[in-house]
């Protein structure tokens, strides 16, 4: 895949309210002044279809079996991957992305109880085998997770404390399996703007060992 891959591809991954959207918002608003061609995306519901699914898997409704979920998780990233990430990607934009395929991991994996091995293949076919090159870790004890304005929680965020342990304790356990990959940061007890100096910190290390990434993704 990274044969036509000219961009950067960028994941955000952490439990629910660690500060995902605040973080990826401030990334590609940086990104951007800095002179790059970068895109701010989420899953699920980054694409129109991604909306109804999202709206399907996460608002009380009809109830979604365990490998439904999965299944409508992996279709949303299809979708994601063809309509959003890979045709920028290929411009060479760096693409910031909440969530990918490790989400389905620890969410539907570790937190549902469905084999991983089961897991990355269903997400090999959504992706082709599209994979982010940096992912952060926005490690946030579940108890004390920031809480979101409004209050509302939606059906996954809903499913208590002992499942949100599993998917922290999960994401622990991919950071150990792929540790050139993932950048882990603390975020209890910090102002956004601490974190945010380590997420630019890490992309910029990043971009200059990619190499050229600056000057394609520059318009
Ligand atoms: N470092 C921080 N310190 C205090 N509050 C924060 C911090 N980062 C984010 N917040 C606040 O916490 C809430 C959740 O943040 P945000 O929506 O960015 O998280 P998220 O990971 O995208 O959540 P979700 O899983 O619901 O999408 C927001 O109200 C945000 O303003
Ligand atoms: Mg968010």
């Amino acid at each position: 895949m990274s044969g036509e891959r000219r961009g950067f591809f960028i994941t955000f991954e952490g439990p629910d309210g660690c500060g995902k959207s605040t973080q990826a918002r401030l990334l590609v608003a940086w990104l951007k002044e800095q002179g790059f061609d970068a895109v701010h995306t989420f899953e699920p519901g980054g694409t129109a279809l991604g909306r109804e699914l999202r709206r399907l898997l996460l608002d009380e409704g009809a109830p979604v079996s365990p490998v439904a979920e999965m299944l409508l998780m992996a279709a949303d990233r299809a979708q994601h991957v063809e309509e959003v990430i890979r045709p920028a990607l290929a411009r060479g934009a760096v693409v910031v992305s909440e969530r990918f395929v490790d989400s389905s991991i620890v969410y539907q994996g570790a937190g549902l109880g469905l084999p991983e091995e089961q897991i990355r293949q269903v997400n090999a076919v959504a992706t082709g085998g599209l994979a982010p090159q940096l992912t952060f870790f926005l490690d946030l004890d579940p108890a004390h997770a920031f809480s979101k304005e409004g209050g509302a929680s939606d059906r996954i965020e809903g499913r208590g404390l002992q499942f949100q342990r599993a998917v922290w304790t999960a994401y622990h356990r991919l950071l150990e399996r792929e540790p050139d990959r993932w950048v882990r940061i603390p975020v209890a007890g910090r102002p956004v703007e601490d974190v945010q100096a380590d997420v630019r910190r890490a992309v910029l290390e990043r971009l200059k060992v990619a190499g050229g990434a600056r000057g394609e993704a520059a318009p």
